[in-house]
């Protein structure tokens, strides 16, 4: 794909979508092309998201949601007393409540996300369910900086709860770097309570990302509607078509969006052009092997306390804590 026509002017592009912009525009411009995973999640994509997590084919979060069930005690034992849960892109909240049950007396929760109507709407469900958590949400980007709000109540450590696989969304070097903020935010005798996916059958891996029902296509194609929306794009969303593919070699799979037909787009001005059959890169959802997920933990300077997974080893949430 090539960019033609250069704008001209400066972009039409609400100055809080400039980021988001420029990410877009750049990746288009790389070749192979891409669009960061994280801009899946729109009101919209958050939701369907949380269909996704229903699915039959969808393993991860139901397998994650019984270890937590099973061990959450254990795990909140581990955790100790009064540690402020930071959780990064909290979503819905699901996991968290299982662990909260189980949490000693105080807490503080703060829920750090990029949706913003998603995450105040979670909020607003947990804090009438959770009196006396004090909830203090944070909208942001985690892969940038961003200030871990002061609580008056007591804390005695910082965890980072991690759920999900969302550490898959990152490539090995952004993955490290991220780890390593991690062990820098929670500090010296903080934890990182983290959820990762273990699964090595392609089968079972592509049936998850390509389910029958088309949610995932769904989910992978509402990425140009968010675009479309928030960038002044022109998308057509029929023209593109979602295909998920596990590579065995880098252990991850990799969804797509192909282009159907030769076709041009404009994003905010500028055109980009795609021929059939073109493909843009839209998510990587890496699997891990534990003891190579430890040893870069560990570069990072995080320590492996524990881990928990399920029978079949499909999953696995692990506890690590920085020295003190
Ligand atoms: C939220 C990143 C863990 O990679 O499995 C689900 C997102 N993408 N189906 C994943 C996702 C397609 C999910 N993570």
């Amino acid at each position: 794909m090539h960019a033609s026509a250069k704008r001209q002017t400066m972009p039409d592009v609400n100055p809080a979508n400039l980021d988001f912009y420029r990410d877009v525009v750049t990746g288009l411009r790389a070749s192979p092309c891409q669009i960061s995973s994280k801009y899946f999640y729109d009101q919209r994509g958050s939701e369907l998201f949380d269909a996704i997590c229903e699915l039959e084919e969808y393993y991860p979060t139901r397998t994650e949601l019984g270890i937590m069930t099973r061990h959450a005690k254990d795990m909140a034992d581990v955790l100790g007393q009064r540690c402020m849960l930071i959780e990064l892109g909290s979503g819905s909240s699901l996991k968290t409540r299982v662990l909260l049950e189980h949490l000693a007396d105080p807490k503080v929760y703060v829920p750090v996300d990029i949706a913003r109507d998603h995450l105040h709407k979670t909020v607003r469900n947990l804090s009438s369910e959770y009196v006396g958590l004090e909830i203090v949400p944070v909208c942001a980007d985690f892969e940038k900086d961003f200030a871990i709000p002061v609580s008056d109540t007591e804390t005695h450590r910082r965890v980072i709860y991690f759920p999900g696989s969302t550490i898959g969304n990152f490539e090995a070097s952004a993955a490290e770097s991220l780890l390593e903020r991690i062990a820098r935010w929670v500090g010296p005798g903080g934890g990182l309570l983290i959820g990762f996916d273990t699964c090595l059958d392609k089968a079972m891996l592509e049936a998850a990302y390509n389910d029958r029902l088309g949610v995932t296509a769904a989910f992978n194609l509402n990425l140009l509607e968010h675009i479309n929306r928030e960038l002044g794009a022109d998308f057509q969303l029929a023209d593109f078509r979602h295909r998920a593919v596990y590579d065995e070699a880098e252990r991850r799979v990799v969804m797509w969006l192909d282009s159907l037909c030769q076709q041009k787009v404009t994003i905010a001005g500028e055109s980009f052009h795609f021929a059939e059959g073109e493909s843009i890169r839209t998510e990587y959802s890496h699997k891990y092997d534990l003891e190579i997920f430890r040893q870069t933990a560990s570069r990072a300077g995080l320590m492996l306390s524990k881990y928990w997974t399920d029978d079949s080893g499909v999953f696995t949430v692990a506890l690590f804590t920085v020295g003190e």
